[in-house]
Order: C-alpha cells, then sequence, then structure tokens
C-alpha cells in the first residue's frame, strides 16, 4: 500500500511549473469521439485519470497513439462498442463525460451507474434531462445498475434546456450532444467554469459553431459533421491553487508558474483578505508569505466563478494555522467535509454542523496516520504535514495521483520533507 509522508517542513520557496488541467483534459479527450478524424491534444498531464479515459476510448473502438510525452492523438475512425467498461466507470466517474458523444457520434451508448463517491450521491439527472430534450430515448436500469441513452440517426435535435444546478459535467455532456443536432440548442444556467470554455473552444476548432460558453446561457448551432484538431489544455487552477496555499500555510514563498491568474481570482482574493502577498508578475503568481501575520477569513464555496468546492479542503487546512476563527461553508457537494476527521486527528478542533465547519485557528498541528479521503482532501493533507510537528502519514493516495502530477516532486523542488512509500 502506497503511503506519503511529510515531516515539518519550514518556509517552502521556489518555482513550480503548473500542469494541464484534469477536469478540461477529460471531456477534451471525451469529445475526440465526436469525429473519425485525428484530434491532436497537448499538454496533457501524466495522471491515472487521464489512463482510464483512455482505455475508455479505446474500449469504444478509438485509436490512441501516446507515444509523444505529453501529447494524445485520438482517433475514432469507427466506433467498436456503445457500452462503456463497469470497472473503469466505477474507477473514474468523468467516464459518463463519454455519454454525450457517444449519443451524437453513434447514436446510442451503455453505460453504467458511476455511483456515489465520498463527496456526495452525484446523480447524473440532468445529463439524462439534457439527453432526453434533444430527442434520444433515456432508459434507467436499474436493475442492471446501466443506463442506455438512444436515438435514431438524424433524431437529435436542438431545444432549450434548462439546468436545475449549474452542472459542469451536464453542461459538458449537453453541449457536445448538441454540436452535431439538428437545428439549435440553448442551455439555460448553464456552469461557466473554464473548463467549458476550453471544451467549447475545442469543438469550434472542430467546426462547431458554439457561442457564449464561459456565460449561464450557451448557444449551440447544431452542423453534419466534425473533423479533426489540434488543441492545447489549459493550465489546472485547482493544482494552481494548492500550491498557493502551500506557500501561505509553510509561510514561504513561491513563484507558480504557467498559471491562468483570471482562472483563481476568488483564491487571490481570500488568500489576501488572510494578508498574504500576491503580485501577478510576467512570468507567473508570486505568492509570499513571509514574515507576515495571517489572520482568518470566511470560505463560502459556490459555482464558478464563486469559490471553488475543490480548494475549500486545501484552503481549511490553511485557515487551521491562521489567527482567529473562519466559517467554511460547502454549498456544491453534500459531503465534503471527510477530511475535517483527518485534520483533527493533527489537533485542529475542527466541528461541523450540516455544510458549515467552525475552524478555531491559530493551531500547532501534530502529525498523524490519516487518509485522503478524496483528491483535494489528500492535497490538504499533505499541506498540513508540512507544518506539522512530526510525520505525517498519508494513505489511499491513490486518490491524489488520480489528479496532480508529479505532485510529491513538485513538493520535493519547493523544499519539502517528503517522500512516497510502500507500506503495509
Ligand atoms: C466537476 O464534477 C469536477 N470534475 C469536480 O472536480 C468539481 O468538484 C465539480 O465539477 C464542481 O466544480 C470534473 O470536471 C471531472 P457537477 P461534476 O455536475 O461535473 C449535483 C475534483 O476534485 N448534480 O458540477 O460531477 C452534484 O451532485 C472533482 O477534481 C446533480 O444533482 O460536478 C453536485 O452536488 C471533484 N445532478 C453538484 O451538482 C447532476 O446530473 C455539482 O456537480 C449533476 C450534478
Amino acid at each position: 500500500m502506497s503511503k506519503i509522508l511529510v515531516n515539518s517542513s519550514g518556509p517552502l520557496h521556489g518555482e513550480v511549473e503548473i500542469s494541464g488541467a484534469k477536469n478540461s483534459v477529460l471531456p477534451l479527450l471525451a469529445a475526440t469521439i465526436l469525429t473519425d478524424q485525428t484530434c491532436i491534444i497537448e499538454g496533457v498531464p501524466d495522471l491515472v485519470d487521464v489512463n482510464v479515459m483512455k482505455k475508455m476510448l479505446r474500449n469504444y473502438g478509438s485509436e490512441i497513439d501516446d507515444s509523444e510525452p505529453g501529447v494524445i492523438r485520438a482517433q475514432m475512425k469507427e466506433v467498436a462498442s456503445c457500452e462503456g467498461d463497469a470497472d473503469l466507470v466505477q474507477e473514474m466517474r468523468a467516464s459518463v463525460f463519454t455519454m454525450g458523444p457517444m449519443l451524437a457520434r453513434y447514436g446510442k451508448v451503455i453505460m453504467p451507474l458511476p455511483g456515489g463517491c465520498t463527496i456526495g450521491k452525484r446523480p447524473i439527472d440532468l445529463h439524462l434531462k439534457g439527453f432526453r430534450a434533444l430527442g434520444a430515448e433515456v432508459i434507467e436500469d436499474v436493475e442492471n445498475e446501466r443506463v442506455i441513452v438512444s436515438a435514431e440517426p438524424g433524431t437529435i435535435k436542438g431545444d432549450a434546456i434548462y439546468l436545475d444546478f449549474p452542472s459542469v459535467g451536464a453542461t459538458e455532456n449537453i453541449m457536445m450532444t448538441a454540436t452535431l443536432a439538428n437545428g439549435t440548442t440553448i442551455i439555460e444556467n448553464a456552469a461557466k467554469e473554464p473548463e467549458i470554455i476550453d471544451l467549447a473552444n475545442l469543438l469550434n476548432k472542430m467546426g462547431a459553431r458554439i457561442k457564449y460558453a464561459g456565460t449561464d446561457m450557451i448557444r449551440i448551432e447544431g452542423v453534419k459533421k466534425l473533423s479533426g484538431c489540434i488543441h492545447a489544455v489549459i493550465p489546472d487552477r485547482i493544482e494552481t491553487g494548492t500550491f498557493m496555499l502551500a506557500a501561505a500555510i509553510t509561510r514561504g514563498d513561491i513563484l507558480i508558474k504557467n498559471a491562468l491568474p483570471g482562472h483563481v481570482r476568488p483564491i487571490i482574493a481570500k488568500l489576501k483578505e488572510c494578508n498574504v502577498k500576491v503580485d501577478l508578475l510576467p512570468e507567473g503568481i508570486y505568492v509570499d508569505a513571509r514574515d507576515r501575520e495571517l489572520i482568518a477569513t470566511d470560505i463560502k464555496t459556490l459555482p464558478y466563478p464563486g469559490f471553488p468546492t475543490d480548494i475549500q479542503s486545501p484552503f481549511m487546512a490553511f485557515l487551521t494555522t491562521v489567527k482567529g476563527q473562519s466559517i467554511v461553508r460547502e454549498t456544491v457537494f453534500e459531503n465534503r467535509f471527510m477530511h475535517v476527521v483527518e485534520l483533527n486527528r493533527m489537533g485542529a478542533d475542527i466541528s461541523t454542523q450540516n455544510r458549515e465547519a467552525v475552524v478555531p485557528g491559530s493551531k500547532q498541528l501534530k502529525g498523524a496516520r490519516v487518509r485522503a479521503t478524496d483528491l483535494r482532501a489528500g492535497a490538504a493533507m499533505v499541506l498540513a504535514g508540512l507544518v506539522a510537528k512530526g510525520t505525517t502519514e498519508i494513505s489511499e493516495i491513490y486518490h491524489i495521483e488520480r489528479g496532480y502530477e508529479n505532485f510529491v516532486n513538485k513538493f520535493k523542488g519547493l523544499g519539502a520533507d517528503i517522500m512516497k512509500i510502500e507500506r503495509d
């Protein structure tokens, strides 16, 4: 069983290069299903989730060339199977992002239900509502825990779809299906995350006609066929926020290169509220927390452009060390405080009620054996371990490796006393 050991590391210092965004590259790869030509995706991070998506595409019949580091050449000449692999779907729920492209290209997709995960039930009802609105038949085969979505050739038609919640995945799935629909689709109350814009840019390079991505109303005019393209993935805004917090929690200073400040404005704003210095330089985002008294602030997660839920747990780890009490509210997922138990093992003394956590602050954390309860909580435990007295041993680190490229080495490069070990 792999684990990460972290010792108290003192202020981190140096430069770190941000990798391509996990939550962008996954829908981008799914979109390659929409054409029989080759799509070249550049800036691809080396992640477990990317490997799972490559397997999903190969199972559908895609030819994947990943011989060049950081580049994936994908070509779905013809679809060999319309059924998602159940084991892969269980391993990565983002596999459901292949439903929309398969429906649009092939007219049928059978997808095992992804089930919930530690942060919530994570249903796909809004995805299915979108497919039905575009004219597909959706059969929820509860007995076999799968859903069958199909449409006769040429019957996918544009329509207006209102999303009850600005779901990122539902927006992406519907947008991809609508590119090959008859007529125009309007997605109302659409998600506005940068990853939506990145996907729309790729689709438009393929010949789609998408307007207003990044706003809460996206317009997609269907076309007959899409072609191949070359596209580079945007930098990972959540990895960017994670390393900004690494500087803050260790009272160090880090230059974060290849980061887009426009994608992390809530994190910049909140760190400044805590009296952390953040400068936007030509070389990147410079975060300096040296010799400064840092103070508490409150956090409330919201869909973009609000404070990102994926940074909630790393930011909470940081808040345990600043002067004063903080309130953290999680409004996006119903169960995203699993990391509180782990932080409390380290002496954080956090209390929670429903979706609200009270973080007393001013704590000297102590090393402990803790778990990574989800991808981002794992990152939070590494951050806490950097400032805890003694050694912190983090288990279930496969979560971390799903979404952070070269995570341990990037921290080592900043002076962290951290290592990955194999230990039962
Ligand atoms: C994406 O998940 C991200 N994953 C998540 O990142 C991120 O936390 C989330 O968006 C919110 O920003 C990828 O992009 C691969 P949602 P997604 O649909 O699309 C409810 C990480 O750590 N909902 O916006 O699944 C849902 O239960 C991961 O990188 C429905 O009720 O998120 C949740 O409470 C974690 N019905 C809320 O909406 C639906 O049909 C937000 O979900 C769909 C969603």
